[in-house]
């Protein structure tokens, strides 16, 4: 959520912040702005709206200056507006500041604040910052943020310039992201690599309680407690194209193709067939205790937490350890107890949800061992985890998961296959699953190749104002993750439902203008499935079936057929859910949503 950049160097910063705020857009889009120093001057400029709206604001206007700080927000205190937006400043306008996260004791700070004679003009928590860094400004920017740091509570990352200290940005961070990017012409900092990949690839990441000041040629970091740090340089593997469309209309839709891709990234180096076993060398700090692990608990939010629920489903299959897979944001409040040497697995895009580090922090503290299924390399999850696997899938832009959910289920499986080895399953099934996740790729380039047809199913829907998504088993979860893509780009009602609860309530929803979307492969569950689908067909329910190709039975039953390769039961959720994703994308397609930016959304939930 919110999304900061940041530039000292020699070249003019305006066009650098707006480039590298518009490819931050897709973390909060709201309100955005930027602050431009040159010398003593500070040039400041907001909008309300998507960046765009900022960029006509001064596309136009020369403004001088080759150091400065941009942020695009998702509103927490306060409505999106001008005033709102960022950079906040103290009522002399001396300090800048942008900021991601809460303060917590914002309110008490700014009452204390005012009776001292600050004058407020926003609703933000932000400028309680700026008034505080004024204030505690001695003629060193990095002293006051440091002050500053030590009296507020709260998550933050922030960027801050002072009129006296040109040159100069100053970032801090508590519990929000914040990387460093080492250029040849300057240096940058961001809270997604993404805003600076053009640029540089090579980083330094900010941990908690750490500030840095950077110029155009340096970069100093220390603790809260003014303890200099060391940190080495990291290389970034993402590309600038990595975050361009490429000739697609959205990202969605780009991200939903590369999916062959991903999988492939995903198991690239990790498969060995021989031995119908794979190699994951990011746990293997921990392998001595995950190798007896019979208990483990998959904890994230969203479409990462369906994933896991797949993979609680592969892990039953292929290992002898029991899974529960908890919603992260619920978690933390249960009475936690764990059996000796369970595994938590926070599984995350991002790294950055704040409900899922809130997660594994209580899980640390009542003694269970931490792994992470992480795409951004250097985020929090991953380095508060003690070992873990990278999906290697590159940036994933649209605010709609989708090719990092079919990684998570690569991932999960790679795991459940190299964990099952070791315990109940056999050289065939380990060679057979090997075999099945390397035809992986091309099986879902089959899945792609029926978009024509997936596009036309939705031509004929999209204007339905509620769908009921079917499935059992694995692909119970799969319904979930269908019904979540469609609401959250399309605005349509959806729900997922195991199939057979629907004799439990949901029937009585079914009527001519419902279309039922059942996921039905030739798993151990078909039978079953074509039950429900016969009580859904009785109750004249217009029925769109993801079956398995060749599959004549469905046919007689359902309005529209899509078709899936034939794979093992446990890796078809990985091909069943693109149909589902593509449905999604054309119905919001046809309703002229905003696919990539839906409303109220943002990409990485740093808030709880
Ligand atoms: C939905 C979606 C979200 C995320 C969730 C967790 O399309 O993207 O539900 O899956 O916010 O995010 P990560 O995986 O970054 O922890």
């Amino acid at each position: 959520m919110c999304g900061i950049v940041c530039y000292v160097g020699k070249q003019k910063a305006k066009p650098i912040l707006l480039e590298g705020l518009k490819r931050l857009e897709y973390r909060g889009y709201d309100s955005a702005g930027l602050a431009v120093q040159n010398g003593p001057h500070i040039d400041c400029f907001k909008a309300v709206g998507k960046i765009i709206e900022l960029e006509k604001k001064i596309n136009d206007l020369e403004i001088e200056g080759a150091s400065g700080i941009a942020h695009t927000r998702w509103a927490t205190h306060g409505e999106p507006s001008e005033i709102n937006a960022h950079p906040q400043t103290d009522q002399e306008e001396n300090v800048f500041v942008i900021h991601n996260g809460i303060i917590e004791n914002f309110y008490i700070l700014k009452r204390k604040l005012e009776k001292s004679g600050a004058t407020f003009s926003s609703e933000t928590d932000t400028e309680v910052l700026a008034h505080l860094i004024a204030r505690n400004f001695d003629g060193s920017l990095q002293e006051a943020v440091r002050k500053t740091m030590t009296q507020v509570e709260g998550t933050f990352g922030l960027a801050v310039i002072h009129r006296e200290a040109p040159g100069e940005v100053v970032v801090a961070r508590r519990g929000s992201p914040l990387i460093i990017g080492v250029g040849k012409d300057g240096n940058f900092a961001a809270s997604d690599v993404a805003a600076m990949v053009r640029y540089t690839n090579e980083v330094i990441h900010l941990n908690d309680n750490e500030l840095a000041l950077i110029t155009e040629d340096q970069v100093s970091i220390s603790t809260a407690q003014a303890k200099a740090v060391t940190r080495a340089i990291e290389k970034v593997e993402w590309q600038p194209e990595d975050a361009e469309l490429n000739g697609f209309p959205h990202f969605m839709l780009k991200e939903i193709y590369e999916q062959p891709e991903t999988a492939r990234n995903a198991m690239r180096g990790r498969l060995e067939l021989s031995e119908g076993v794979s190699k994951l060398g990011g746990i293997m700090p921990v392998w001595d205790q995950l190798k007896e692990c019979r208990h483990m608990v998959f904890v994230a939010c969203g479409t990462s937490y369906h994933a896991g629920c797949v993979g609680r489903y592969i892990f039953e299959r292929l290992t002898e350890i029991d899974v529960e897979v908890e919603i992260a944001s619920e978690f933390r409040y249960r009475k936690l107890n764990f059996p000796p040497n369970t595994f938590i697995v926070a599984i995350s895009q991002s790294g950055e949800t704040a409900d899922t580090l809130a997660a594994i922090r209580e899980a640390r503290r009542k003694g269970a061992r931490l792994l992470g299924i992480v795409n951004v390399v250097g985020s929090s999850i991953s380095r508060e985890t003690e070992a873990g696997i990278y999906n290697h899938a590159g940036p994933e832009i649209g605010v709609a998961s989708t090719k990092i959910f079919v990684s998570q289920l690569v991932i999960l499986t790679l795991l459940a296959v190299l964990l099952g080895r070791h315990q109940k399953l056999s050289l065939t099934e380990g060679v057979e699953a090997i075999k099945a996740l390397s035809n992986l790729p091309d099986l879902l380039r089959r899945v792609l190749s029926q978009d024509n047809h997936i596009q036309a199913i939705a031509e004929k829907y999209y204007c339905c104002n509620n769908w009921l998504f079917l499935g059992r088993k694995y692909e119970y979860p799969i319904a979930l993750e269908a019904a979540l893509k469609l609401k959250e780009i399309s605005y349509i009602h959806a729900e997922g439902y195991p199939a057979g609860e629907m004799k439990h309530g949901p029937i009585a929803l079914i009527n001519p203008d419902m279309p039922t979307v059942a996921i039905v492969p030739q798993d151990s569950m078909y039978e079953k499935m074509m039950s429900n689908i016969q009580e859904v067909k009785s109750r004249r329910g217009p029925i769109i079936a993801i079956a398995t190709e060749g599959d004549r039975k469905i046919r007689e039953l359902a309005d529209e057929v899509i078709e899936v390769p034939p794979t093992l039961e446990y890796l078809y959720p990985a091909l069943t859910v693109v149909p589902c994703q593509l449905l999604a994308y054309y119905c919001a397609r046809f309703l002229n949503r905003d696919i990539d930016k839906p409303r109220n959304l943002a990409k990485s939930v740093t808030v709880e």
